[in-house]
């Protein structure tokens, strides 16, 4: 496996794949890779004939009270595991390959029908410099498919949009999100909760479960399932920020007739933000 971190080596490298007809399948990060990425990678794999995976956080989706210094950067660790995890290629840029002209991008990629709700109102900003990277990334490796994974269901809903609305000719595929036994979803911002938060983070997905146990029993009642998670998740000693069930098409409430919703959820646990997501179809 081969770590590059200027653009034009990886256009180069990608080019000598095209000519040799191979199918290229690309995984996103910001590394501090976890079994979850891995997992992408690996689904990418069984889908492509070479793998490039970017390790890039991004400072354009991160907010000024956001954790873009604390975010852990692991590269070293990162490529030895995807190394074993079956990627070809990491590409690991600097800000200054990315944003040549500096963080005064004068164009920006938006998806406002998405990008205005739940994680989006929160954190202004945060999708449009999601999708501004995303596009810049597909620009420069032009995957056939990109594998993106369901616990960031908006970011995925997202780019699912932002290509089919850009005719860019690249697959999505969503990759499932891998838990711990305990059901709290992989996370890199899992390591800042201390020992006491970490055993009360499964709570997260033990509300979502109870909730959707609710809908598939029959309940549909949205705002009193929403109002009890809401009271569940304060028990447990988190500060929620939503917990909403949706359509999983537009992200927005469900309307009679959507057969196909996702409970998701957003809180804090100490100066822990988490988040996760479950899906659930009405017959
Ligand atoms: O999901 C992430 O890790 C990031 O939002 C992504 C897609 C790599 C863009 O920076």
């Amino acid at each position: 496996m081969e770590t590059l971190h200027a653009v034009h080596e990886v256009r180069e490298r990608i080019a000598a794949w095209r000519r040799q007809g191979l199918i290229v399948g690309f995984v996103p990060t910001m590394g501090n890779l976890h079994q979850g990425h891995l997992s992408l990678v690996q689904l990418a794999g069984e889908r492509a004939d070479r793998v490039i995976v970017s390790i890039f956080v991004n400072p354009m989706q991160f907010g000024p009270q956001e954790d873009f210094d604390r975010y852990p950067r692991t590269l070293e660790r990162d490529c030895q595991a995807l190394a074993q995890g079956g990627a070809q290629l990491v590409f690991a840029p600097d800000a200054a390959e990315i944003y040549p002209a500096g963080m005064n991008q004068g164009a920006v990629v938006d998806v406002p029908s998405l990008a205005g709700v739940l994680e989006g109102q929160l954190r202004p900003g945060h999708f449009p410099g999601v999708a501004t990277v995303v596009t810049k990334l597909f620009n420069i490796v032009t995957p056939d498919l990109a594998v993106f994974g369901r616990k960031d269901y908006q970011q995925l809903l997202l780019v699912q949009r932002l290509v089919r609305d850009l005719c860019l000719p690249i697959e999505i595929i969503p990759g499932s999100t891998v838990r711990e036994p305990d059901g709290l979803a992989l996370s890199s911002r899992n390591q800042y909760l201390s020992a006491g938060e970490r055993r009360r983070a499964s709570a997260l997905h033990d509300t979502l479960v109870a909730a959707r146990r609710r809908i598939i029993g029959g309940e549909r009642q949205w705002l009193e399932i929403e109002a009890s998670a809401l009271g569940e998740l304060r028990s447990a000693g988190f500060d929620p920020d939503y917990f909403t069930i949706r359509s999983a098409r537009n992200l927005q409430p469900p309307e009679p007739g959507d057969a196909e919703l996702v409970l998701l959820v957003a809180a804090r646990l100490g100066r822990t933000r988490l988040i996760d997501n479950v899906s659930v179809e009405l017959e």
